[in-house]
């Protein structure tokens, strides 16, 4: 068994390696959907911030943070930024679950491949916390696996060995069914894109039927967070 330390300074740069080889590149497309005039953009499960690299690179004017709950992730995103000249690119230790950002804050709040890494309860208020930090009308644009059209034995043993059980509840009509819950429009969702790792785009607009929650930020602090959890674990403790 690897331990969870050695993990952590692996997956940084197996990441970097890994996301631009992705069939049908995932990451490239989400950040095409980011437009011209959504200046303040965030990302969350952000990992080494790939994708909000991406994005810094299309959008000049935009100011862009990408927050993770793994310093090591930061970190190798930290030092790839400064390498690229991307000054206007923040990184934020921080839980999902848990924004450290007033309300109304962005345009655009991004999710590439994290949101089925976080368990039920956290995922949701994740989506909520989204909601919140995003100005009415603002889009949370989501790129994550999916189940492909037809049973597939090598997804079923992926799902199985590689990821935890509560991964495959955003395939499918998962994801947006959940965002719907939380007030969202989703206004275009292409699934089961490319083979063999199928993956989601979601483009939904956050509510504006007032069912955002005031933010608690007061109360919360990410001071108590595990350095480079597992994926799964349970998140910080308001
Ligand atoms: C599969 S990685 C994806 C990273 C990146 N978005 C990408 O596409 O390369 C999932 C990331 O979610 C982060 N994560 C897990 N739970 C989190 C939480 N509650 N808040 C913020 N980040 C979290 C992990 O630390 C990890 O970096």
């Amino acid at each position: 068994m690897i331990p969870n330390r050695v993990k952590c300074f692996l997956a940084g740069p197996v990441l970097e390696a890994a996301n631009p080889r992705f069939p049908g590149r995932p990451h490239q497309r989400l950040a095409d959907l980011v437009g011209e005039g959504d200046t303040r953009v965030l990302e969350i499960c952000a990992g080494t911030g790939y994708l909000a690299r991406l994005v810094a690179r299309q959008r000049p004017g935009a100011e862009i943070h990408a927050l993770d709950l793994s310093p090591e992730m930061l970190a190798v995103g930290r030092r790839r930024a400064a390498a690229e000249g991307l000054d206007r690119v923040t990184f934020v230790h921080g839980d999902a679950g848990a924004l450290p950002f007033a309300d109304d804050s962005f345009d655009v709040v991004m999710a590439s491949y994290g949101l089925h890494e976080i368990p039920t309860g956290v995922r949701a208020a994740a989506i909520g916390e989204a909601a919140r930090v995003l100005r009415p009308g603002g889009r949370l644009l989501v790129v994550d696996i999916d189940a492909p059209p037809r049973r597939s034995r090598l997804f079923d043993a992926y799902m199985r060995m590689v990821e935890k059980p509560h991964a495959r509840e955003v395939v499918g009509r998962g994801l947006v069914d959940a965002l719907a819950r939380a007030g969202f429009d989703v206004a275009e969702h292409r699934s089961a894109q490319t083979r063999p790792l199928p993956f989601q785009l979601i483009d939904a607009r956050s509510p504006t039927d007032g069912r955002r929650t005031r933010s608690q930020l007061e109360t919360r602090s990410i001071t108590n967070a595990t350095p480079c959890p597992e994926p799964t674990q349970t998140p910080i403790a308001p």
